[in-house]
């Protein structure tokens, strides 16, 4: 299904050898199911997730997924590549095909990385207004100074994009060790913020997004979200409403 929804009779009329024009007798008849329950009205709006059934055949029983996965080194944040190991060569899923990414780590960085068929989760969860957390375990060519909290706190100038950096916050854990939270997703973005201070990252590493944690699962494993991992796209949203 390429658009977000449909409606009922544009769907069955697509879907079966119905036309638009039956589904009002259809519905009378109670022949069309949608989520367990009669359909009611021609208007009624059909999600890629609607389960449908017609004279008890079943139209469409596609399952959302939602997956975490621990992101090892020298692994590219794509679906395909001609080159390098994929992130979705390391699933494997009964739906890995309808999978995409919500995000991307570079080549190098480790960590939590969310794959979903769900479209217009993925897109709430991306956008800038739903200011999720994600905090990365950082590690650093030089010692971390104090002062690098305050710049990082008040927002970085990217000349390119001629934009300051959302505030962010920067723990230190050691002289070369520190946990940084952004609530964006630029280009680089941990990387550039450190180059400021000419700070080379040697390892970076993502640890959570929102209240979705890696815990302690493996390099290279996945595993599915919790429903409350889910529906924390519900809250953040409601927050900055
Ligand atoms: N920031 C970076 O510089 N790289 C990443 O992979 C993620 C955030």
């Amino acid at each position: 299904m390429k658009s977000n929804t449909y409606r009922l009779d544009r769907y069955i009329s697509q879907y079966s050898e119905y036309s638009q024009a039956d589904v009002r007798v259809l519905i009378a008849q109670k022949r069309i199911v949608l989520d367990g329950k009669p359909a009611d009205s021609i208007a009624q709006r059909v999600t890629k997730f609607t389960h449908v059934v017609l004279d008890g055949v079943c139209l469409n029983d596609t399952q959302p997924a939602y997956i975490m996965l621990n992101k090892p080194a020298g692994i590219v944040s794509a679906t395909q590549d001609q080159q390098h190991t994929t992130v979705l060569d390391l699933i494997e899923h009964p739906q890995k095909d309808e999978l995409h990414l919500v995000g991307r780590l570079d080549f190098n960085t480790t960590g939590l990385v969310l794959l979903t068929n769900d479209g217009r989760w993925s897109r709430r969860i991306s956008l800038p207004a739903t200011k999720l957390p994600k905090t990365y375990e950082v590690t650093l060519a030089q010692p971390l100074r104090q002062e690098y909290e305050a710049v990082f706190a008040a927002g970085v100038y990217f000349a390119y994009e001629n934009i300051t950096t959302q505030p962010a916050q920067l723990e230190i854990v050691s002289d070369y060790c520190a946990r940084l939270t952004l609530v964006e997703g630029k280009y680089h973005q941990v990387k550039r913020m450190f180059g400021v201070f000419d700070n080379e990252v040697t390892s970076l590493h993502r640890i959570s997004v929102g209240p979705i944690r890696l815990g302690d699962l493996a390099p290279g494993a996945t595993r599915p979200l919790s429903a409350e991992e889910v529906a924390c796209v519900d809250i953040a949203e409601a927050a900055n409403t």
